[in-house]
Parts: structure tokens; C-alpha cells; sequence
């Protein structure tokens, strides 16, 4: 049966059951009537499908035999047993009438967390467009979505508290000289809307401000805030910047407190991602406030000065009853709060302190960038290699207990509209939705394949575009000219200072 992900047991029954205009939905939450709702439908038998709360040692079991149950112990169980059904319905969906197959399935998720992030700062993308994205990530049982809200290229939530965030750090004039303005941001009407549409589905959103680097738009809106004082424009490049937040200003932690304070209320996820990726210390090191801190508290580098930054940061957090989660290099201080989960992306040095962290407990979600960074092309992150990733293999086995869950990335640097968005998420995230959920011994690409093709239907349907799966894998000849175009548009070698601040970001920097 084409179901994604794959369920944990499908034994099928003698017989067809139809579902049409004539089967009465009965469910405890109206957002399953209007999901089974998505076709036209006409006359076909009377039965009823029931979404039943009921104990269970499953996430969700339906039994379709003339009728239609579906049971859970939970209201998100139910959820997952109709995005189960809706696949049914429309692969067997014929002039009106859905004919299904009687079987009796049974299933549960491997992980608890199965995320898709999107980068809605490189490039601004509306509240209809994450609309439609929830629709596509609740179908595949995703259950968060991961905005990254703020950047060196701006800030993309409505602010009442700083409103100077967006009037002077919305919109840069230029990306790379080509002219052309990028702005946007979500107000908190747009907010509460998202919000409220994807809790509806179960799934969290989950907010990002990236701290202490990537935060130029900070500096923009309130020069004070640096640690020169300089005023500065949003950034009209990509490449790391090492214009950051002064971390020995106090003030500074004041202004994180009241931005937190309006973001966290915005948002009601228990978990709040707090970046930490990406930080050259070199203005650190020059600046007199970030010294004296480095000075009082005996530390031998400034690794360990992000480390006070980013625990300060977490304890407000805790204020707000919020979960840290942090990328992978927040753990180089050696001195990253307990309370944190760890966003596990990077290789080299974050592959160790990784494998370091899981040894000692730390919890961790996966998005390694090969093969989870859906920005990255298809010649470097193919289909195949995307669904044959297998999370537990970055780790020798040390650890397993602490993985919460798996995410697939969409930085928008090189992603300018929803078309573009569209296929470079999709298959892939599916691919990902799958590990997300389905054992790994049940796991096979040819039968992923296979069933895929009744999902992406469904996106047709929703006009949702995406990589056709034979695309989605090109040969090596096409493979090798995606990498390179994008590796030099990454890379950004004309930015001779973004590229010394990457290598600066890789360094602890002695005292
Ligand atoms: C990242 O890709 N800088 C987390
Ligand atoms: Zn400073």
C-alpha cells in the first residue's frame, strides 16, 4: 500500500472498502473531517469513518473492513491515522470514490522529533507559503518546522518591542550587486495564524534567533549593541561576518531578555533554538567589555567566552520554560548547560565534540549537512543518499539513547521563490520524513520509490512542485557541475573577508 512514511505493520483482509460523500466522518478534532475533504467526492456506500480515542500500544491502528476505525490513545495519533488514510483515499481515488484495500495497520514513530527547517531571512517567505509547507510536512508526519528568523541579512518577525528591528534591519538594498531589495517579515497576526494552522496538525514551530554571531541585524537596528559602536547596513553578502554581539555589554543581555521575552510568547513550542554556529571572536578579542569578562571570569580562550554567552542566554530561556537548542558549535566551550539539545550539522571538529557530548548524555537532534542540507544541490545531496541516510551511523554506536530526532535544513541563500523552495525540499524531505519515522529495517530506497509517487500526487494536487525522483539523482556529469557552481557561490570567493572569517569562526582563539 503507498503509504510515507512506511507504517511499522500492514496486514491486509479479504475485500474493498469505498470512501465517498456517503462516509460519514465522525472525530473527536474537526481538522480530520476537513483534511479527508480534500478531493471531490461522490455517492458511494453508507459507512462511517470513526477516529476513536481509545489505549493502544501503537501511536495509531486502523481497521477498514466496510467501515472505517481509526484509534489512538492520543489526539495526535488520530492526526497520523488520517494523513495514513488520506494517502489511501487518494491513491485509490477513482471519478469520486475511493476503493481501499480492508487491511489493518499499525504504527508508531522511531523518533520523536522529525523537523524541517527553512531559512526565511536569506530569502523572505510569506505566511501562505508556510502554510502550504505545513500542509505537505503534517502529511508526512513531520511534527516541526524550524523557522530561522534572523540573520546578518535581516529580521522577520513584526517587533513591538524593538521596532526599530523592523524599520532599519528588514530590507538590504542589494545581494551581491545585482540591485534588487529583499525584504519581509511576519507580523504577529501572520504568527498567531501559522502557529494555530500547524498546532492544528502537531506540528511545533519552532523559532530560531541564531546568538551570538549571525546577528547583524542586531547591530543595525542598535549599534550599541557591537562591540565597536559602528553603525552598520544588513549584509548584501552570504559569508560569515564577524560583526557580533558584544558579549561584555550587560545591556546586551537585557536586549536578548525583552526580545526573548516577545518571541517566546509568540511562539508556544517548548523548544527555542538559539544558533551559536559560525562565531569569529575576532572582534571579541579587540573589544575592552568582551576582555574584562574573559579577564573576571579566568578563562584561557574566547571558546569559552561564547560558552558564558550562550548559559546566559540559556538561563533566560529557562525563565521562559523553554528548551535551548543549539548547533553543534556551542559545545567547543566545553562548558555548554546541560538543559541543551545539540543540532548536530557539522563535520571535522563538530563531528568530535558531537561524539564527545553523546558520550557524556547530551541529547541530539541529527541534520548533518551531507546528506540532510536541502539547500545543498541535488549532484551533491541526491534522493537516494538522502533516504539511505542513516542517523545512528555518525556514531559508533556510543550514545543512541540521546538521539531525539532528525531534521532536514533548507538555507535560502540561493533559493529566491517558492518554486525553487518547492524542489529543492521535495522529495528529499520526504526521503528524510520516512527515516524520521520508519524503522531502519523496514527502510528500502526501490519500495520508497515506489510509494512516493502516490505522495507526490498529492503535491500535485496542493500545486506544490518537486524534483522528479529521476532528476532528484542526476549522473555524475551533471552531479559534478551542480557542485561546483554551487560550491563557488557558497564559498563566495570574492569575499576575501568572509572567507577569513570562516577560518576565523574554526579557531577558540587564545587569550
Ligand atoms: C549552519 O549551517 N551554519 C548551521
Ligand atoms: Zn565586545
Amino acid at each position: 500500500m503507498n503509504i510515507v512514511p512506511k507504517p511499522l505493520s500492514i496486514s491486509v483482509l479479504e475485500g474493498e472498502t469505498l470512501f465517498s460523500n456517503s462516509t460519514e466522518i465522525v472525530s473527536p478534532i474537526d481538522v480530520i473531517v476537513k483534511e479527508l475533504n480534500f478531493l471531490d467526492y461522490e455517492r458511494g456506500d453508507d459507512n462511517k469513518a470513526i477516529f476513536q480515542l481509545a489505549p493502544t500500544e501503537y501511536d495509531y491502528e486502523i481497521v477498514i473492513n466496510g467501515d472505517i476505525r481509526v484509534v489512538a490513545r492520543t489526539n495526535e495519533g488520530l492526526f497520523h491515522g488520517a494523513m495514513t488514510l488520506k494517502q489511501l483515499i487518494f491513491d485509490g481515488y477513482f471519478e469520486g470514490v475511493a476503493t481501499i484495500k480492508n487491511c489493518h495497520i499499525k504504527d508508531r514513530p522511531r523518533f520523536e522529533y522529525r523537523s524541517f527547517m527553512l531559512d526565511i531571512v536569506r530569502h523572505f517567505f510569506d505566511k501562505n507559503a508556510i502554510l502550504k509547507l505545513i500542509d505537505i510536512l503534517s502529511l508526512v508526519k513531520i511534527n516541526n518546522l524550524h523557522l530561522h528568523i534572523s540573520d546578518n541579512q535581516g529580521y522577520r518577525l513584526e517587533s513591538e518591542v524593538f521596532p526599530e528591528l523592523n524599520e532599519k534591519a528588514n530590507t538590504r538594498r542589494s545581494t551581491r550587486g545585482d540591485g534588487i531589495p529583499v525584504g519581509g517579515y511576519l507580523s504577529k497576526a501572520d504568527v498567531k495564524e501559522i502557529v494555530d494552522y500547524a498546532g492544528e496538525r502537531f506540528v511545533n514551530v519552532v523559532p530560531e534567533i541564531d546568538l551570538p554571531g549571525h546577528t547583524l541585524f542586531m547591530l543595525v537596528a542598535r549599534p550599541e549593541t557591537g562591540c565597536t559602536g559602528e553603525q552598520f547596513d544588513l549584509a548584501e553578502r552570504y559569508g560569515i561576518d564577524n560583526r557580533i554581539l558584544c558579549a561584555g555589554n550587560e545591556e546586551n543581555y537585557e536586549i536578548i531578555d525583552k526580545l526573548l521575552g516577545e518571541i517566546t510568547e509568540m511562539f508556544p513550542s517548548k523548544y527555542f533554538h538559539i544558533g551559536g554556529d559560525e562565531v569569529p571572536k575576532t572582534q571579541w578579542q579587540k573589544c575592552e567589555k568582551c576582555r574584562a569578562v574573559v579577564e573576571r571570569e579566568g578563562f584561557d580562550n574566547y571558546e569559552q567566552l561564547q560558552g558564558y554567552f550562550t548559559n546566559r542566554v540559556i538561563n533566560i530561556l529557562k525563565r521562559y520554560d523553554k528548551i535551548p537548542i543549539v548547533w553543534n558549535e556551542a559545545l567547543y566551550s566545553d562548558m555548554l548547560d546541560d538543559s541543551a539539545v545539540c543540532q548536530y550539522w557539522s563535520d571535522g571538529r563538530g563531528a568530535r565534540a558531537v561524539r564527545e557530548a553523546l558520550k557524556n548524555g547530551r541529547k541530539m537532534f541529527v541534520s548533518k549537512n551531507f546528506p540532510c542540507y536541502l539547500d545543498y544541490p541535488h549532484g551533491i545531496n541526491p534522493l537516494k543518499r538522502a533516504y539511505r541516510f542513516e542517523p545512528m551511523s555518525c556514531f559508533d554506536g556510543v550514545g543512541e539513547e540521546n538521539i531525539l530526532g532528525i531534521e532536514s535544513p533548507l538555507w535560502t541563500e540561493w533559493v529566491a521563490d517558492e518554486d525553487k523552495l518547492h524542489h529543492q525540499a521535495f522529495p528529499r524531505a520526504i526521503a528524510f520524513a520516512e527515516t524520521g519515522w520508519t524503522r531502519k529495517e523496514d527502510k528500502c530506497y526501490k519500495d520508497f520509490v515506489e510509494r512516493l509517487y502516490n505522495v507526490l500526487g498529492i503535491l500535485e494536487a496542493y500545486e506544490v512542485g518537486y524534483e522528479h525522483p529521476t532528476k532528484a539523482n542526476p549522473n555524475i556529469f551533471k552531479a559534478f557541475g551542480q557542485a561546483v557552481k554551487f560550491l563557488i557561490d557558497m564559498l563566495d570567493l570574492g569575499d576575501r573577508k568572509a572567507v577569513r572569517n570562516a577560518l576565523d569562526a574554526q579557531k577558540g582563539r587564545k587569550k
